[in-house]
């Protein structure tokens, strides 16, 4: 068996995992990453799209934002559209700050490339991946790679290995409390060879249902439609989700532009929060402790947070001791992990068919035209979209 020594374990080379270790690396503590999947995996893996400034301006710190800065795309604001209006919300004259749209695959690939090249470890393909003594002061993790068990050794594991890892799942039952709620449809998804009809992203109430027209480059665009949760992605032929496209975001004399179908999944829609986000020595961060539904394009963005948190609170516990940051990490994280569920929640009950009926409908449709008349809802939703401020416990 081949044991390495390391400060900090991280499991899972996803957002939170890369960016904890790159912002660890700059506060001079030492980590090695492991990932199930192999490296083409991690890096071609179609998933979410929208950073926030605060992740943004992360980027550019940790010195991996040039690429990001060449090929993202900065938007200031988002329509809202129904049937017959289409309102702009202006994020950036609201409240001062810009989002990007860079695909998370390409991210994954400017941190990866970085990481590698200021000689940091990450291990992809490894199985069997075990947590061990997380109580005590010497937590280790077992894996094996290249049919060779091997050994990490470590102060401290940092849980970064998705909703379905081994992290929160190897907590004792009983430790962790976990809130879910899981909403009654899905998200179809395409990712198209078509360039974008639309500046910015088009988020569309419609009876037919919440369609999304959002877009990775000039060139590609990536849109969505509310389905059933049960929704098989066979009875959609390319044909059918055109139309369907066209028919929920439909405006005079416009059309959403159409073109070869490249990616398309059905993604399900589920809130979820485990509390506190540690057991011991075991810190859990991103999708392992928290899922928001989609459409307030949170998850990421929400990940790269509790990789700040945890990395200021490592780095201040390595160079004096200092073992507030640690003690609050979880608090801390979840003060703005309940907020963007909130935001998430309201994005996701304003814009979808919840099944209510008609009364139901007409209401969201109240709140969309309150939305175009009051400054004070616009800018709620405006600094939400955009991302609240970090702060040292935020
Ligand atoms: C995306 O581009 O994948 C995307 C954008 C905005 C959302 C959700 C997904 O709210």
């Amino acid at each position: 068996m081949c044991a390495v020594r390391t400060q900090v374990g991280i499991v899972g080379a996803g957002p939170a995992g890369l960016m904890l270790a790159l912002m660890l690396e700059r506060a001079g503590v030492e980590s090695v990453v492991i990932e199930c999947r192999s490296r083409e995996h991690v890096e071609q893996r179609v998933r979410a799209g929208l950073l926030e400034q605060n992740t943004v301006e992360l980027m550019h710190e940790l010195g991996v934002g040039e690429r990001m800065a060449r090929e993202g795309l900065v938007h200031e604001g988002i329509y809202l559209r129904r049937p017959g209006a289409t309102e702009r919300v202006d994020i950036t004259g609201l409240t001062g700050r810009r989002i990007t749209i860079y695909g998370q695959q390409e991210l994954l690939k400017d941190l990866i490339a970085a990481r590698l090249e200021r000689g940091g470890e990450i291990r992809f393909g490894v199985t069997g991946t075990r947590l061990h003594d997380y109580d005590g002061e010497r937590p280790r993790i077992s894996f094996e790679q290249d049919g060779q068990s091997a050994e990490l050794q470590c102060d401290v594991i940092a849980g970064c290995d998705g909703f379905h890892g081994v992290c929160r799942a190897s907590v004792p039952a009983g430790a962790l409390t976990e809130h879910e709620y899981v909403y009654p449809f899905a998200w179809l998804g395409i990712l198209a060879q078509a360039a974008p009809t639309t500046d910015e992203l088009i988020y569309g109430w419609h009876d037919r249902g919440f369609a999304l027209y959002s877009m990775r480059s000039p060139t590609i665009s990536r849109l969505y439609l509310q389905v059933p949760s049960d929704e098989r992605i066979e009875d959609w032929s390319d044909e059918r989700i055109w139309a369907e496209l066209q028919a929920r975001l439909a405006s005079d004399g416009w059309r959403v532009g159409e073109g070869p179908v490249i990616d398309r999944g059905v993604t399900p829609m589920r809130s979820f929060v485990c509390e506190p986000l540690r057991h011991g020595r075991l810190f859990l961060l991103g999708d392992a402790a928290h899922i928001v539904p989609p459409t307030g394009a949170k998850g990421l963005n929400l990940a790269v947070n509790d990789a700040r948190l945890l990395s200021a609170a490592l780095g201040a516990w390595y160079s004096s001791g200092e073992e507030a940051g640690l003690a609050g990490y979880s608090t801390a994280a979840l003060r703005r992990v309940w907020q963007v569920q909130d935001f998430s929640n309201y994005m996701t009950n304003l814009l979808h068919d919840l099944g209510g009926g008609p009364f139901q409908r007409r209401l969201q449709l109240a709140r969309l035209e309150h939305l175009s008349r009051s400054r004070a809802a616009a800018t709620s939703l405006a600094e939400n979209y955009a991302g609240l401020p970090a702060a040292p416990d935020f």
